[in-house]
């Protein structure tokens, strides 16, 4: 396994000063109380001298389950630094865990971002390791150190080993969607649901499918910002253990040639991400989360950079847009065997620097593809054409998303009967109701599930069908909202509506009955309505019911949320701060 130990031959110099010698270099009272306080810790006397001090950013929880094993995953980490002559130094920031944490992991992801920039800011910190695995962990803590600009590198947990339900490999949240949908149809028992818990989740480590956090990590891989591998070793694996010890070396010698995230995250890569997007089936929640990263490092990406993906084939054949699970993407040769088969059809930049200051390039250009099954060639996809799709039209002038490799084919163009939820809770008391006016031509809207509406923008976007048409054995309709959908969702799902029906977009206004016409392939989505009939009803619309907020963080996620084609960003953390202090008092 090739972990990248390449020197650079770019800028391999010593920074005149290491950042941390502020802190720890002077012999006044300032650098006694900086060392004394340390050294309780019982660090000796010569860590002190112009040592790079790393800081290894931790989400560990045990409330974030996905990241549980990462305190351990960090001993590795600081083996590497020791090793390659660094100071570790360990920190706890807001881990976000998509699991249990409510309203939505999603209301705190910029929350996280604010902690890792403060504390990577604040504090006497030469380079940053991030460790990270669950969905809005990995974004957050890139979002926070792109604004401080300090060499840093990314050790993701790694996926879960594959699930086992019956004889058969299950994917985790895939399988939940499935069994819950096969329970409401009247097809298995509650028992037989609830059995499969234990089944899905078989060891430590992040969701084992295409969702949201593989495809984070694998973005973070592309990005260049991790070493090669980093997100596919499944986190059990003993190479996982090796990595994070060599990402450790790695880090010293980053501070030391000054290699900072603003030499890796070039427009360039981005484009690189959206495309390699497209070809693993990635999450739609990477649209808002790259957004949110590139604006933190300066870089212009808007939603029509997503057309760079729209014709790169889908060639991962993971669950939930095919058939396998992150285990077999890594024996199968990983990311960098798709990332190769990329670069050889000249889809992808050559022109991206990664951590271990290579090119991207030339990490993967030899890399062997084990599994063609697996990983499916270009020419023979999973997806013809599998990028997320961006559609515009009077009903979301902003844009909204789609992603066509988790749709039904017979749905990509469609037009129907608007069947309405004015909110989530809506949805709950009316969807169960044999007498709903709907059918499987209907088109499902829900409203107020945005960034503002549903604090947090809740992953519902793939509302579950009305119990009477799985009984007829539908199995996916139209559905269009405001807000997100899990990574490992699947379904012909219209998402992030901009501006939201609680902003007063379009969507406010839509009525039962109303035609709407979907065409994914012409990228439009429009509201059978005039113009003049659409302002009428915005203009009555004075206020929009939604969740009461009293004070609190809510409040200021409200007041300072950006809409999602402009990743859900505060207003006020968007750019690149750098790592300089303002005035301090010591
Ligand atoms: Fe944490 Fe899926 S719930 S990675």
């Amino acid at each position: 396994m090739c972990l990248g130990r390449r020197r650079c031959h770019m800028n391999n110099k010593k920074p005149k000063t290491l950042r941390s010698a502020s802190w720890f270099g002077s012999d006044d009272k300032n650098g006694f109380m900086y060392r004394s306080w340390m050294k309780n810790q019982g660090i000796p006397e010569h860590h002190f001298q112009n040592k790079p001090v790393i800081g290894i950013c931790n989400t560990w929880s045990e409330l974030t389950p996905c990241n549980g094993h990462l305190r351990e995953l960090a001993q590795r980490v600081k083996n590497g630094i020791r090793e390659a002559g660094g100071i570790p130094v360990e920190f706890p920031v807001f881990s976000n865990g998509e699991s249990n944490l409510r309203p939505s992991a999603m209301l705190t992801r910029n929350l996280a971002a604010m902690d890792t920039e403060e504390a990577i800011r604040g504090n006497p910190i030469d380079g940053v390791v991030l460790l990270v695995g669950c969905d809005k962990t990995t974004p957050a803590l890139l979002m926070g150190a792109a604004s401080c600009d300090l060499p840093t590198i990314v050790v993701t947990g790694g996926p879960m080993l594959n699930g086992k339900h019956k004889g058969k490999d299950v994917g985790s949240g895939t399988l939940v969607w499935e069994l819950h949908q096969e329970y409401k149809a009247g097809n298995i028992s509650l028992a037989a649901f609830m059995n499969a818990e234990a089944d899905m989740s078989r060891s430590t480590g992040t969701c084992n499918t295409m969702g949201t956090a593989s495809t984070m990590a694998c973005m973070v891989e592309t990005l260049g910002v991790s070493l090669p591998h980093n997100a596919t070793i499944p986190a059990v694996d003993s190479r996982r253990q090796v990595l994070a010890h060599m990402s450790g070396m790695r880090i010293v010698d980053m501070v030391k040639e000054d290699l900072t995230l603003s030499k890796i995250l070039s427009r360039d890569a981005f484009i690189n991400a959206i495309k390699v997007n497209a070809a693993i089936g990635g999450s739609t929640n990477a649209v808002i989360h790259l957004k949110a990263i590139a604006g933190r490092i300066g870089v212009e990406l808007s939603l029509d950079d997503w057309r760079h993906g729209y014709t790169v084939p889908t060639i991962v054949n993971l669950k939930p847009s095919g058939q396998y699970l992150m285990e077999d993407f890594y024996y199968a040769g990983g990311l960098p065997a798709v990332l190769r088969q990329l670069f050889e059809h000249d889809l992808l930049s050559k022109n991206t620097l990664t951590v271990n200051a290579a090119s991207l390039w030339d990490n993967v250009k030899e890399a062997p593809c084990y599994n063609q099954e697996v990983i499916m060639s270009l020419e023979n996809p999973l997806v013809e054409n599998g990028g997320i799709r961006v559609l515009r039209g009077n009903l979301a002038p902003r844009g909204a998303v789609i992603k066509p490799s988790a749709a039904s084919a017979h749905l990509m163009q469609h037009r129907g009967k608007a069947v309405v939820f004015e909110s989530f809770d809506d949805y709950n008391a009316r969807i169960g109701d044999p007498e709903l006016d709907i059918d499987e031509n209907s088109i499902m809207v829900l409203k107020n599930c945005g960034p503002k509406g549903y604090p947090g923008m809740a992953e519902v976007g793939n509302m579950g069908l009305p119990p009477k048409l799985l009984k007829k054995g539908i199995k996916d309709m139209v559905r269009i909202s405001d807000a997100r959908m899990s990574g490992t969702a699947f379904g012909t799902v219209v998402l992030h509506v901009a501006p939201e029906a609680q902003a007063l977009g379009p969507l406010a206004a839509v009525q039962n009955g109303d035609m709407i016409a979907l065409d994914t392939y012409a990228g439009t989505l429009q509201l059978e309505i005039s113009d003049q009939e659409l302002q009428a009803r915005l203009a009555k619309l004075a206020t929009v019911k939604s969740i009461p907020v009293n004070g609190g963080y809510l409040s200021l996620f409200k007041e300072h949320v950006l809409q999602a084609d402009e990743g859900c960003d505060f207003d006020f953390l968007v750019g690149c701060r750098g790592a300089e202090i303002p005035a301090h008092s010591h």
